[in-house]
């Protein structure tokens, strides 16, 4: 508390009331701006001071104008001083005597205006002496006395006087009046209860009028806002997309229908997540019949396949997993379209996936996988290109090139590269083939039908877009909060 508050609130205490403020701040020394901001101050706290009562003040002064014709005279009397006895072309006045003399030397009657023989008019003295009132006016006004009103208005008129206006206080003690400033409290304390300190306690009061705090949530995370564009592109060419809310799939489902022998590696507990509650999907909920034919696929072959030639076992086949790719939901549709009759298609799916990885800075156990699924009659490799062509370079990557790989569900697989501008060199972007007949056959779709499919990430395409160089940055329990929530939109041209 300063000197001055703790001054105001003893001459409160003494007095009972400061009158005016302004006489508080004479006798007491403080100039008077200081006084009313430790009033305010003080009102602040509620508590202490009970609500100043304001006396208006109001003052005529002098304009800067006003001032120098106050110290050197008034425009109308310097004319006067200055007219030759054979007076002023009219013309020529504003020239010598700036636009502001004539009217009220005019009006004075200190000057008048004659007609000469050419027809032009002279200005002309009309008295012999004169006392320069506004000059006078002005004095008294500056000095503070009064002056009539009808004076300070034509003054007022010309720009010379206005009035200013301030104000004062006059203070008295509040209900809760005090010599010394307590804060109040603004929250309720467990000790508070304890000590029952809150009996005493004075509380601030709520202001309903204050704004709340900005909410700090609905942002977008990058993952979404680059699915939401990848979405774009496969809507804008026709796809349709795929229902992936089942992260639990049965490895019938997400292996066996693809035809993934049931020894392959991926179907390892070092490579995949199995469930122990529940564990399995018996196989009696599958559609009998089909799981028939891809257990018949899987041990003896079957359109121009000679299979496994192994044992299927029912108990691999019915193994929970979280799915390890969206292929899964891809075969789940796959089969769907077979049983409807099969019509072309083609479908899409951008969602969460799960593998048993080491979690490294370029790799996470859980990520997401964008897919896509042309099914029709006599589709080629060179639909499979082209279709790869159209779809990369609507996610920025025009230039493509192909290299064989091995899916256990496609023949032809092929590796996708794509030159990256900014590393200056070919990266792979993802994975793709034609699903073989071994998986087709069994689901019922007709011999002429292919599918041509793609799969790739899309957490790589978002690092890349948003400039993150490490995987956990973006995603999992290390994710940077102030990069979801500080990203920019994201906009392929699509
Ligand atoms: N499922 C494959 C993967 O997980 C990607 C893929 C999809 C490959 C479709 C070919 C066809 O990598």
């Amino acid at each position: 508390m300063s000197a001055l508050e703790r001054l105001i609130l003893q001459t409160l205490d003494k007095d009972g009331e400061i009158g005016d403020s302004k006489d508080f701040a004479s006798t007491s020394g403080y100039d008077h701006k200081e006084v009313v901001g430790s009033i305010k101050s003080l009102q602040s706290y509620e508590m202490i001071i009970s609500k100043a009562r304001e006396i208006p003040h109001s003052r005529n002064v002098l304009t800067e104008e006003a001032q120098g014709y106050r110290d050197h005279g008034s425009p109308e009397a310097k004319l006067f001083a200055a007219l030759p006895p054979e007076g002023i072309l009219m013309k020529d006045l504003t020239a010598n005597f700036g636009d502001k003399a004539f009217a009220p030397a005019r009006k004075y009657g200190w000057v008048g205006m004659q007609k000469v023989e050419d027809g032009q008019q002279v200005v002309v003295r009309e008295t012999e002496a004169i006392e320069d009132t506004t000059q006078n006016l002005l004095k008294q006004i500056s000095e503070g006395q009064a002056v009539n009103r009808k004076d300070l208005e034509a003054l007022g008129k010309r720009k010379l006087v206005k009035a200013e206006t301030w104000k004062t206080y006059a203070l008295k003690k509040g209900v809760k009046f005090a010599l010394e400033k307590k804060k109040p409290a603004t929250e309720l304390t467990h000790e508070m209860l304890q000590k029952g300190s809150w009996k005493d306690a004075d509380f601030k009061p709520y202001n309903f009028n204050a704004l709340g705090q900005p909410t700090n949530g609905g942002h977008l995370h990058p993952l979404l806002k680059v699915r939401t564009q990848i979405r774009k592109a496969f809507t804008s060419m026709g796809f349709e997309e795929m229902p992936t809310n089942n992260y639990v799939e049965s490895s019938f489902w997400n292996f066996d229908a693809l035809f993934q022998p049931q020894q392959h590696p991926a179907r390892d507990a070092h490579d995949t997540f199995f469930l122990t509650n529940p564990a399995a999907t018996p196989l009696s909920k599958q559609p009998q019949d089909y799981v028939q034919r891809v257990r018949e696929t899987h041990e003896n072959g079957g359109f121009g396949s000679i299979g496994y030639g192994s044992h299927w076992k029912e108990s691999e086949a019915e193994k929970n997993l979280l799915r390890t790719h969206t292929t899964a939901v891809s075969s789940r549709m796959l089969y769907k379209l077979a049983q409807e009759g099969f019509k072309p298609a083609k479908y899409f799916s951008i969602d969460r996936v799960f593998r048993n990885e080491a979690i490294d800075r370029t790799h996470l156990a859980e990520f997401h996988q964008i897919e896509g699924v042309v099914c029709d009659k006599g589709l080629t490799l060179g639909d499979l290109i082209g279709t790869l062509h159209l779809f990369f370079s609507r996610l920025g990557l025009p230039k493509l090139r192909f290299k064989p790989a091995f899916n256990p569900y496609t023949e032809p697989s092929m590796e996708i590269f794509s030159y990256s501008e900014q590393l200056g060199k070919w990266v792979e972007v993802g994975n793709s083939g034609m699903f073989r007949p071994e998986m087709l056959r069994p689901m019922g779709l007709p011999e002429d039908v292919n599918v041509i499919a793609w799969g790739l990430g899309l957490e790589r395409p978002t690092m890349i877009l948003y400039g993150i160089d490490n995987i956990r940055d973006l995603f999992g329990h290390k994710v940077s909060l102030s990069v979801v929530k500080k990203n920019p939109i994201c906009r392929l041209n699509l």
